[in-house]
């Protein structure tokens, strides 16, 4: 009986290694919420990713995590966390150019347009296939497995946390991989625009695993929607009235090309003109979204915005202006916060879609937010 009892322990301890988690050496006492409380603790004392998506944004995060020296970060602890308290252990992608390969290399392999901001070495993480199921985009030849063995690989990378960095408008996969990932007892980041944490049964499912679910769209440090929403916020706040106003992209990149093809660009427009709206407490005409692709501007990004406003005896104030910024570089402080967050979350039992997180680092929510009001709270819960 003992020696059954023996055997079964070092099972599960063998089980918890080969997930890369700890089981607390604590010989005292404890209840068992505390014990469990210190279980978790243990389990995500290291922040695990494995990355769904090798393109142009995991180019520059991978870059991020692997550079001795990052110039701009913004918030240097989050939840207790550093940036290098951040391993990347894995990386699965379904284009033949990329599975197979070193991580270090995949990044910068076609069709990724991102820039090379650092140096990287070999990281020893092959990039493995991952699920489909929807259509594969016309760019790539595909190699993929099923879902079941992409779950047994995830759990073999001992991660305990999944981002999702596939192209938009694979909503079936991205809710494959969430599903995944759950069973494999992963907390799941879905920076892409599908309804992934705003399904709020799916949210209560990880909830209920003890486990984290934030999205979607991941909403970039200082892209067209942040700077669109900053700048009505300060015009409102100046007592302007506005009355119309319109953001229109252009970009390179895959993700560019994918997103003008109907209906993927209706379904980000919409996201991002609702985002826009929600940052004013009055209705006005609005339209934000990606007009074209321009193959040759790589992973840049141009954003046009033209506001029409309201003063003093109805006085007019106009606005015409752009905004330049690379789309990769720009989602790195928001998913190294993100991803420090949502470990910092599990910790303090802040299970299931926490909207502090959600409001925060996403575009796409269940319920409106303000910009500014979104960060202090996020600051206020973890810095
Ligand atoms: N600042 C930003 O760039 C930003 C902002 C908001 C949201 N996002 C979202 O982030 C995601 C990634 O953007 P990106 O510019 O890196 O895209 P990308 O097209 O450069 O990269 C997508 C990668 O996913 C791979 N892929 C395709 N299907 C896959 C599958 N089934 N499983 C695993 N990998 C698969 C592709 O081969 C490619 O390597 C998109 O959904 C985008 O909407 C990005």
């Amino acid at each position: 009986m003992a020696k059954g009892k023996k055997q079964a322990r070092s099972k599960a301890k063998k089980a918890l290694r080969s997930k890369g988690l700890r089981r607390s050496s604590s010989k005292t006492k404890t209840s068992s919420k505390s014990r469990s409380a210190a279980f978790l603790r243990s389990e995500i004392s290291g922040i695990k990713v494995a990355i769904l998506g090798i393109g142009n944004v995991a180019s520059c995060f991978v870059q991020s995590i692997y550079a001795k020296e990052l110039k701009g970060m913004w918030h240097e602890k989050i939840g207790n966390y550093r940036r290098n308290d951040i391993k990347i252990v894995g990386a699965f992608d379904i284009d033949k150019r990329k599975v197979g390969r070193d991580l270090a290399d995949a990044i910068f392999s076609e069709p990724n347009v991102s820039p090379k901001f650092s140096a990287v070495p070999k990281t020893g993480i092959i990039v493995q296939a991952g699920i489909v199921n929807h259509e594969v985009p016309r760019h790539l030849t595909s190699q993929t497995i099923d879902a079941s063995d992409f779950r047994d690989q995830l759990k073999v990378t001992g991660a305990n946390i999944v981002l999702n960095l596939i192209p938009s408008g694979m909503a079936d996969t991205s809710f494959d991989y969430a599903e995944a990932a759950l069973k494999a007892g992963c907390s799941f980041i879905n920076a892409t625009p599908e309804s992934i944490a705003s399904d709020s049964s799916l949210s209560a499912k990880f909830e209920a695993s003890k486990l984290v679910l934030v999205g979607d769209d991941l909403l970039s440090q200082f892209g067209g929607t942040a700077f669109h929403k900053g700048i009505l916020d300060f015009m409102n706040s100046r007592g302007l009235r506005i009355e119309k106003s319109y953001q229109l992209d252009v970009g390179g990149g895959s993700e560019t090309l994918n997103t003008i093809s109907e209906p993927i660009k209706l379904e980000k427009r919409d996201i991002k003109t609702e985002s826009i709206s929600e940052e004013l407490p009055y209705k006005f005409e609005t339209v934000a979204g990606t007009t074209d692709y321009v193959d040759y501007m790589g992973n840049n990004r141009t954003s046009y915005f033209w506001i029409q406003a309201k003063s003093f005896f109805d006085s007019d104030v106009k606005i015409d202006v752009y905004l330049r910024t690379n789309d990769a570089a720009n989602a790195g402080n928001v998913l190294i916060d993100v991803i420090r967050a949502v470990a910092r979350a599990r910790q303090k039992g802040r299970f299931g879609s926490p909207k502090e997180i959600c409001d925060y680092g996403f575009k796409k929510l269940r319920k409106p937010a303000l910009l500014r009001k979104a960060h202090e709270e996020f600051l206020s819960q973890y810095s």
